[in-house]
């Protein structure tokens, strides 16, 4: 078993990125490792490249990134933590998979629709074209599994049809098909202030989005403004049926609480929200603080955090080698 995740560094992590993504992370450090496996995180540095971002921001949130994960229990002694650069098998790979893939099958991806809007013509190639690195990033490495949030899930569909398409196109089995693992726990993180749009460093209010970076102060006030409805918690989950923005806290709660949504509910069966929110910001604020604090104790030494990236790099090259070389020889690109 193998596990390939990535972020990307365009800003600091957030709330969605931890619940639904990063949590899973640390939990199959263990899991995985117990059974045998591996498992590799990277932060998606070309990735951040697909809108326009400041030089010295990207630079700058690619280490903020790495401490974020370190401090949140990714172990570079146990995971391989790097970034996409130093390991340019990601983007050959990438072009190799450019000539498998379908205009068409690219055309169907949401989250260019979305990121694109009305300005398609002004869009980047690399929007477009995300997918098909984002493919070679996993199968690069043969990765059996991809733990990511629900807005990742097509994207790896596409993985699947890219890996498909080479071993028939070529008579081979190169590839490995990599299983999505979307978290049951948080699988869509909704905006605090719109339960209609997911949680995401692009949404327009500073409010909807709880960075792990925010000061406890902040945290608690993002939690304690959030959107909700006048009504108390029923005595059930299902009752809560329709009312958006209520469940988006219960289900934060319940993620950051180990705990599932029917437990949360019913112990604050019958209470509003003047109560609930007071108590999902401490519990917030408890268990993010920790990372932040720890983060922070960490970006005292950049270097340290660079060299980190450094090593994971270079074990991620000589796993990535062989099958860059195999997908070259396939495609008689080299005798
Ligand atoms: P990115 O950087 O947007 O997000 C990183 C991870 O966080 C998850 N996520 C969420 N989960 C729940 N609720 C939310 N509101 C929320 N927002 C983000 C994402 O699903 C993701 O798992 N294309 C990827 C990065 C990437 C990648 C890869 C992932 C590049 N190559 C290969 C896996 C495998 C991205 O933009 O994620």
């Amino acid at each position: 078993m193998r596990v390939v995740s990535g972020i990307k560094p365009t800003g600091n992590l957030h709330l969605g990125n931890y619940l639904g993504a990063v949590k899973q992370w640390v939990a199959m450090q263990d899991e995985i490792q117990a059974a045998g496996g591996e498992t590799m995180y990277f932060l998606a540095d070309l990735h951040g490249l697909t809108e326009w971002i400041a030089p010295a921001e990207l630079s700058a949130n690619t280490i903020e990134m790495t401490a974020t994960l370190v401090a949140a229990g990714i172990d570079p002694e146990r995971s391989i933590l790097f970034n996409q650069t130093r390991v340019p098998a990601h983007s050959e790979l990438a072009w190799l998979l450019n000539n498998v893939a379908r205009v068409g099958w690219l055309n169907r991806m949401t989250q260019f629709k979305d990121k694109a809007g009305k300005n398609r013509e002004g869009a980047s190639v690399g929007l477009y074209d995300y997918p098909v690195l984002m493919a070679a990033d996993v199968l690069l490495y043969n990765a059996t599994h991809v733990p990511v949030g629900e807005d990742q899930k097509q994207h790896l569909e596409l993985a699947r049809d890219i890996a498909a398409k080479f071993n028939l196109d070529y008579e081979t089995d190169l590839f490995t098909q990599p299983d999505p693992l979307i978290s049951a726990a948080a699988p869509r993180i909704m905006s605090l202030r719109d339960a209609s749009a997911k949680m995401s460093k692009s949404n327009p209010s500073e409010q909807s989005v709880v960075k792990l970076i925010d000061s406890d102060e902040t945290i608690a006030d993002k939690f304690r403004k959030a959107k909700t409805d006048p009504d108390p918690l029923p005595d059930s989950w299902a009752a809560l049926e329709g009312r958006a923005e209520a469940r988006n806290l219960v289900i934060v709660f319940a993620a950051l609480a180990d705990r599932t949504p029917d437990d949360v509910v019913a112990e604050f069966a019958g209470k509003g929200f003047g109560q609930f929110k007071p108590a999902l910001a401490d519990l917030a604020v408890a268990t993010l603080a920790p990372i932040r604090d720890e983060m922070v104790r960490l970006l005292a030494d950049r270097s340290a955090i660079d060299a980190i990236l450094a090593n994971g790099a270079a074990k991620a090259r000589d796993l990535a080698a062989p099958t860059l070389a195999a997908a070259q020889r396939t495609m008689g690109l080299l005798a």
